[in-house]
Formats: structure tokens, C-alpha cells, sequence
């Protein structure tokens, strides 16, 4: 596939920046169209609640979003979209497929990687998350003292932590009151301390999450579990009592000391970000129960449906993706901010700058050769309202672009005060899109009797662009699941345009590589020789000083 910049829609799209892009004015459009909102706003319908995705507070037109539609169309978009699907190997870096879908294929897709059926192998480990997770919710399993299990302690860190760590936070309404969660991923002694500092090894389940079960901080911090474990338990702790593995690597998992009949298992296909589905979510069973799990596994579906099915015009994670290509390729913007209007969704941002930092901070297309255009935008943000008194005074009145996502749930799991703290919630959601598009004009601000010397420092240029996504009801697990997986869609579709690589992670290995090399040399007689003259002395320094 050529680059996207080749491509005569490319020329096109920034034709069109130019004459209509660079000098569109949001407010003047809707002033224009009162159908703008009807037009450029999609609904997700599901079996659970709708969703609604407006996207008419964004800088285009119909003509743009026609042209940016074309430009998915030339860059293959829904031949990509139909190679994941059918288990191609599109993450050609590592010769696999990404099939993440499969694991939430409730409605019995047929689904085949080289030829061979996925889905006998992705139920039957579903069963196993299902027969675990009742058995511990029940008390059924107990620890080597015959007690019940009721602090889970996961050890993983990247797709399996954020995920996890993410979806629980999301769920905790749902979640099981008798049960404490741990989540243990840096590698600094202070994350796993704190937590065994607070367990009693009779009644903890320890969960160690890990694709390669090979990554230097998992396999350190379950290391140290298992010596506290042996510990505190005089020896007496029984290991398949209390520790199970969720990984790819069975010979690793049995080298660590966890049976094989206590791993829980997934294949190579499924990327680590992309992961809370599998194995990996096992804590997420333990929590919220698994006929939950398996809603959140029915709403990543629906929306699969919807990507795969839905014509790229009317495909909302499509038109979500493309907006992103339009505002970094042609505005310039480097960042886009996800603010959920959700406690509950206080990890999402986390989540999410994994899911698009990790898959689209990309260089190099499918040819080898460097992309002529800015991909992967840095992915920022927090819950509002707090982050409206934090950092959105940047968004107002900065000099940057910074396409903004809000999400609200129609209905609260805690309408406490008679609903009025949602209704307040709400009422800022609506209040700061509208106030990052309208703006205040000079003369605005100077019919209010403020000063001439104020004027300019209270006005605010507006025309900043937002997409509002409304849950109709409550985010329950089906919602969260068609969420996460419009996410997972939009993601895709712009690495699809950007023709790179969504689903390998290289950028990842040099720092390993040379963390493992420090390690040693920490130990080691010297001060740093052997690195550039900053890092040696550094090193010097902190050899100093902790031997002091
Ligand atoms: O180093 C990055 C990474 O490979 C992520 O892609 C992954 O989610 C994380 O590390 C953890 O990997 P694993 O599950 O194999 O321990």
C-alpha cells in the first residue's frame, strides 16, 4: 500500500485544509445548518443501552468528512479491517494475527487462524475463568488453611495491569464487597511491599499475569510474592493453593512453580494491550463475577459487529479515527485529550495511552520506509470535573489544538442528593464543549464592564474541537465493553491510514535491553565507564551515594 500522503485524496484533504479547514468557524457552521448535529452525530445501538457519538462539534464539513471517508477508502481501510477479521497476519513485524476479537465472538463467528478453529481453545478457557472465579467467589477454594480467598493480588504490568486495573475501577459497583484488589506492577519495591504489607497469605490469591511470563518486572515482584508466601507461612503455604498464572508460556509458568492445570491460557495472537479479554481479565471474573464479564465480552462485540459490518461513511470508531488523522496530519495537533465525566473511569486515560501510544507511536510503514506525516498523537487525560481545575486552562486559552473526547453516562450508579451531584456532573459536560466552541469575543467580554487593559486575557477564541459520547444509561460492563472497543477500532483505522504497524511494540526493547546491562553493572566494580559521559556519571553518582 503506498503512504497515505501519496495518494491523490491526500493532495485533496489538504486542498481542502486550506480553503475550508484553516478558516472554518464551528459556531457560524451550526449557525448555517441546524441540522449539523442530525447529520455528523451517530448512535450505537445494542441489546443493552445506546450510545450516542456526536461529532458535530468537530472542524469539518460534510465535504471533509466525504473526503476523509475517500481517503480510508484508498488507504484499505476495509481490506485491513476484513484481513484482522479473518485472522490474517496483519502484525507482519511478528508474522501474527490480531485476533483479540475472538475472544469476545459471543455470537459464534467462525473464526480460524492458519486454517485451525480459535474458538474451541477461547471457550474452553473461558469455561475455566468461569469455574475458577465461582468456586473462589463461593469459598469453594480454599487457601492452605481452609479459608476463603478474598484478596486477590495481580502482578502484572502494561496490557496486564492497565487493563485489568482499569476494568475493575470501571466495574467496582458490581464488584464483589467481600473482595480486596491488589494491583502490583512497577518494578520499585514500594508497589509490591505496600501490598503484602496488607495481606494475610491464608486468604490471598495471588494472580501472576504475563503473555511472555518472561518480563523482568513481573517475574521480579512474583518472585518476591513467592518468598513472603513461603515466609510468612513457615513453609507451609501451598503454592496451587494460592497462585495461578494467566499466560502464553506454559514452560515458564511451570518453571516458576504454578501447575499447569493453574495456568490460564491464551494464544500469540492476542496483543497485550488488547488482552483484558483473555486470560488476562481473570481478575476482572474474580471481581465482578463472570456472567458480567461475559456482558462486557457482549459489548466489545457488538461493537466488533458494528466496525466490521457498518459502511466506513456511517462506522463510528471509522469516523472517529479518521477525525484524528484529519486534526494530526493537516492542523497539526500532536495530542488528544480523553476527559471522562466518570470517577468510575479514573483509569481510562491510562488505559488508553497505552492502547494508542503503544500501537500507533509508529515511524515506519508497511514498505520499511519512514512515514511522510505525523502519526500516533500523545494521549492525555483525567476525570473531569477535576481536570477542568487543573489543566484546562490550556484548552481554552493555549496556543495548542487539542482535540478533546468527553464521555458521560446518562444515568449515575450513585444519584446521591436527589441526583444532584450528576446533574451538576452532567451540566459541565454539556457547559465545556459548548464553552470550547463559542468562545467569548472582545466585545463579549467588554459589554460585561471589564477593563480595556482585562479585555484580551478574559476572551476566549472558542472553535476548539470536541466529539461528546453519551451513554444512555449507566456504564455497566456492556457499555464499558463497546467503549474499550470503539477505542480499539478507532485506533486501528488510524493505523490502517497511517499504513503502520498497530500491533508490534520494538520501542520497547532498547531500554530493556540496556536496564539489563545497568542491573550488572551495578553490582560491578566502576563508575559508569563505558557509557556517554551524562549516563556514566549518573551512574557514578547513585553508586556514590547508596553506598553512603
Ligand atoms: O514492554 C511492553 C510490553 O511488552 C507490553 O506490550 C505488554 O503489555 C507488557 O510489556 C507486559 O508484557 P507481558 O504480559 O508479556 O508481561
Amino acid at each position: 500500500m503506498p503512504q497515505a500522503v501519496s495518494l491523490p485524496t491526500w493532495a485533496a484533504l489538504e486542498e481542502h485544509y486550506k480553503t475550508v479547514g484553516k478558516t472554518f468557524v464551528l459556531k457560524e457552521a451550526f449557525a448555517a445548518d441546524p441540522s449539523r448535529f442530525e447529520k455528523l452525530s451517530k448512535t450505537f445501538r445494542n441489546n443493552g443501552t445506546d450510545i450516542l457519538f456526536d461529532f458535530s462539534k468537530n472542524l469539518v464539513t460534510e465535504e471533509t468528512i466525504n473526503l476523509l471517508v475517500k481517503l480510508a477508502e484508498d488507504a484499505g481501510v476495509e481490506k485491513k479491517r476484513d484481513a484482522m477479521f479473518a485472522g490474517e497476519k496483519i502484525n507482519f513485524t511478528e508474522k501474527r494475527a490480531v485476533y483479540h476479537p475472538a475472544l469476545r465472538n459471543v455470537s459464534g463467528w467462525e473464526m480460524k487462524v492458519d486454517g485451525q478453529d480459535v474458538m474451541g481453545g477461547v471457550n474452553a478457557v473461558l469455561q475455566h475463568m468461569k469455574v475458577f472465579s465461582e468456586q473462589v467467589r463461593s469459598g469453594e477454594w480454599k487457601g492452605f488453611t481452609g479459608k476463603k480467598l478474598t484478596n486477590i493480588i495481580n502482578i502484572g504490568i502494561g496490557g496486564s495491569d492497565l487493563g485489568p486495573v482499569m476494568v475493575t475501577e470501571a466495574l467496582k459497583h458490581y464488584g464483589a464487597k467481600d473482595m480486596t484488589l491488589h494491583f502490583v506492577s512497577n518494578i520499585d519495591g514500594t508497589h509490591i511491599a505496600e501490598a503484602l504489607a496488607k495481606s494475610d497469605p491464608e486468604t490471598t490469591l495471588f494472580l501472576i499475569a504475563s503473555k511472555t511470563f518472561t518480563t523482568a518486572e513481573t517475574i521480579t515482584n512474583a518472585n518476591t510474592a513467592k518468598s513472603w508466601f513461603f515466609e510468612k507461612t513457615g513453609g507451609k503455604g501451598e503454592i496451587a493453593k494460592h497462585f495461578v498464572a494467566l499466560s502464553t508460556n506454559e514452560a515458564e509458568v511451570t518453571k516458576f512453580g504454578i501447575d499447569s492445570k493453574n495456568m490460564f491460557g491464551f494464544a500469540d495472537w492476542v496483543g497485550g494491550r488488547y488482552s483484558v479479554w483473555s486470560a488476562i481479565g481473570l481478575s476482572v471474573v474474580l471481581y465482578v463475577g463472570y456472567d458480567n464479564f461475559y456482558k462486557f465480552l457482549s459489548g466489545a462485540h457488538a461493537m466488533d459487529k458494528h466496525f466490521r459490518e457498518t459502511p466506513l461513511k456511517d462506522n463510528i470508531p471509522v469516523l472517529a479515527g479518521l477525525l484524528s488523522v484529519w486534526y494530526s496530519d493537516f492542523f497539526a495537533a500532536q495530542t488528544h485529550l480523553v476527559a471522562p465525566f466518570d470517577q468510575y473511569l479514573h483509569r481510562f486515560p491510562a488505559y488508553l495511552q497505552q492502547l494508542f501510544m503503544e500501537s500507533n507511536g509508529k515511524t515506519i510503514t508497511s514498505d520499511g520506509s519512514p512515514a511522510k506525516y505525523t502519526t500516533g498523537a500523545v494521549i492525555f487525560g483525567e476525570p473531569c470535573t477535576n481536570a477542568q481545575h487543573s489543566f484546562f486552562q490550556l484548552l481554552h486559552q493555549g496556543t495548542k489544538l487539542i482535540p478533546t473526547d468527553f464521555i458521560l453516562a446518562a444515568k449515575s450508579h450513585n444519584p446521591v442528593s436527589n441526583n444532584l451531584h450528576h446533574k451538576m456532573l452532567a451540566s459541565n459536560y454539556f457547559a465545556q464543549a459548548e464553552a470550547l466552541m463559542i468562545g467569548k469575543t472582545p466585545e463579549q467580554v467588554k459589554s460585561e464592564g471589564t477593563p480595556d487593559e482585562l479585555v484580551p486575557h478574559k476572551v476566549f477564541l472558542g472553535n476548539r474541537p470536541t466529539t461528546s459520547i453519551l451513554v444512555g444509561g449507566v456504564i455497566g460492563p456492556e457499555e464499558l465493553g463497546a467503549l474499550i472497543a470503539y477505542y480499539e477500532h478507532v485506533t486501528f483505522t488510524e493505523g490502517a491510514v497511517w499504513d503502520i504497524n498497530s500491533f508490534d511494540q520494538w520501542g520497547v526493547e532498547l531500554g530493556k535491553v540496556l536496564a539489563t546491562k545497568i542491573l550488572k553493572e551495578l553490582d560491578e566494580p566502576g563508575n559508569g565507564e563505558g557509557h556517554d559521559v551524562s549516563t556514566g556519571s549518573l551512574i557514578g553518582a547513585f553508586k556514590k551515594f547508596a553506598s553512603s
